[in-house]
């Protein structure tokens, strides 16, 4: 098992959001987690991230505990994010702001095999390398902070809400891209509201409510369950 959140509250300061979550991740899976605004699906990554502590449970990956750790040494760990708003240095070009992200490697030739596959992946990113990140439209945004992630040649990427904001036209050329990089070999997990999107992407789901994981199965399972399906496609 790559990554294993085992029990895990956390919050914000006196306010528990997450109670009790237990989330299986294999290596080389597309897992997803949806749920309604509010769910605490966000603060699950920031869980794991180690931006917010985890006050009861713990979290494995790779074989080691990670709950408690600083989050650059989780990064280091091989977990990569691109979180919701996205982050970017604005005012750097797109090819400094990818090779800022592996700057973390230490490895100069694995970063150029990172950035020449991440470039065939976008080529609209390799087009505009020397554009400024902050002239980008949404959609491009987003390919960059995939790409930046990605960077990092991460074992574990987690997406928080790749599609909010952008173009239909666009979530489709981003989720087409998500088996590319499994293929490549980093695990996902994905955070959506787009539940039929990313349900039909993915291997197996996880639905949280209120803070707390209600059901769990195969993204097919998950997709043909009643009552999901009137609680968040609305058929
Ligand atoms: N910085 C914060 N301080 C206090 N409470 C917060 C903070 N951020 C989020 N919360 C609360 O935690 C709960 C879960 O929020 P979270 O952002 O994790 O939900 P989410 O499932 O990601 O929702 P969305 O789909 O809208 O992104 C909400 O009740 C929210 O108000
Ligand atoms: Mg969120």
């Amino acid at each position: 098992m790559l990554l294993e959140v085992k029990d895990v509250s956390s919050g914000y300061g006196d306010v528990q959001v997450l109670s009790g979550i237990t989330i299986n991740v294999d290596a080389g899976e597309i897992v997803s987690i949806v749920g309604a605004n509010g769910a605490g699906k966000t603060t699950l990554i920031r869980a794991i991230m180690g931006t917010l502590p985890v006050t009861k449970g713990q979290i494995q990956f790779d074989g080691k505990r990670i709950d408690g750790l600083a989050p650059h040494l989780i990064a280091r760990a091989g977990i990569a994010q691109v979180m919701e708003g996205r982050r970017l240095f604005g005012h750097m070009e797109v090819e400094d702001n990818l090779l800022v992200g592996g700057d973390i490697l230490n490895d100069k030739a694995q970063q150029r095999q990172n950035l020449d596959w991440i470039y065939s992946m976008f080529p609209r990113l390799k087009e505009r390398r020397r554009q400024l990140a902050r002239s980008f439209s949404g959609g491009e945004q987003q390919m960059l902070a995939i790409g930046r992630a990605l960077m990092t040649s991460p074992k574990l990427l987690l997406l928080d809400e790749p599609s909010i904001g952008l173009a239909p036209i666009m979530v489709k050329d981003i989720f087409e891209k998500l088996p590319l990089i499994q293929a490549r070999g980093v695990t996902i997990l994905l955070v959506e509201q787009d539940v039929h999107r990313s349900l039909s992407m993915s291997g197996r789901g996880y639905v949280m409510e209120h803070g707390e994981i209600v059901l769990a199965g195969t993204g097919q399972e998950l997709l043909s369950n009643e009552r999901l399906r009137q609680a968040y496609m609305g058929i």
